[in-house]
């Protein structure tokens, strides 16, 4: 029984184009597997805290003794996160680029689940990941153009950083459904969703 994570973290509601594909991948991957179970998680409506000193402590550095109720609080978060994304088969997460980036949500939530020991360690031959053996699908939604222009695909830190980290975790199985050109007037971006519909079938053709 495939075990589904669902990621959002557009805070544009029903208005996102990331959550509408997110909910339309999570929906064709349930229907190909009735039995798959499905645990959602919006990084937007509830953000992780950002690491500052405090949190650091406990969710970087290791301290376990004197907590505040604060650091117990988020260390048992973090601790929540981190099983829900490895117990995961499949992730699919929603992922909009802000400033050639992503959005502070996600990244938030990523520098929760990037733990020495849980998804990666460190060995004498470098970096190892931990996690893995997942599927990770992310409905990637970008006002520009950056996949066929080689001229901005340098400016591309949203893509490139999703593929990095959960490299350094150990995945490698990542798929990018890709919404491009949302920013451009309304004919780019109803061309961009007919394109990340049909991408979508293949992948459960794929699959
Ligand atoms: C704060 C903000 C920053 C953005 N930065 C970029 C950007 O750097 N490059 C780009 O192509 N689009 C950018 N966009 C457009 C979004 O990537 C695009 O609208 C995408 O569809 C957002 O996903 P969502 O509809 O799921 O929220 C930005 C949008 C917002 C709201």
């Amino acid at each position: 029984m495939t075990k589904i994570l669902h990621v959002d973290s557009s805070p544009l509601g029903t208005a996102s184009v990331t959550r509408q594909l997110t909910a339309s991948i999570v929906e064709a991957l349930v229907k190909a597997e009735p039995s798959a179970t499905v645990v959602a998680r919006d990084v937007a409506a509830n953000p992780p805290a950002h690491l500052d000193g405090e949190l650091l402590q406990v969710v970087k550095l290791g301290v376990v003794e004197g907590l505040s109720p604060r650091q117990s609080e988020e260390l048992a978060l973090t601790n929540a996160l981190l099983d829900e994304f490895l117990a995961a088969d499949v992730v699919v997460i929603g992922a909009p680029m802000y400033n050639f980036s992503i959005p502070t949500q996600l990244k938030a939530w990523i520098d929760r689940l990037a733990q020495a020991g849980r998804t990666f360690r460190y060995t004498e031959k470098g970096p190892e990941g931990l996690a893995g053996g997942k599927r990770v699908i992310i409905a990637s939604g970008r006002g520009g153009v950056y996949s066929t222009n080689p001229a901005l695909a340098g400016l591309d830190h949203q893509e490139a950083y999703l593929r990095t980290v959960l490299g350094f975790f150990g995945i490698t199985d990542v798929t990018f459904i890709r919404a491009e050109g949302i920013g451009m007037g309304p004919e780019a971006k109803d061309k961009a969703l007919a394109g990340a519909a049909k991408e979508i079938e293949g992948l459960l053709v794929a699959a």
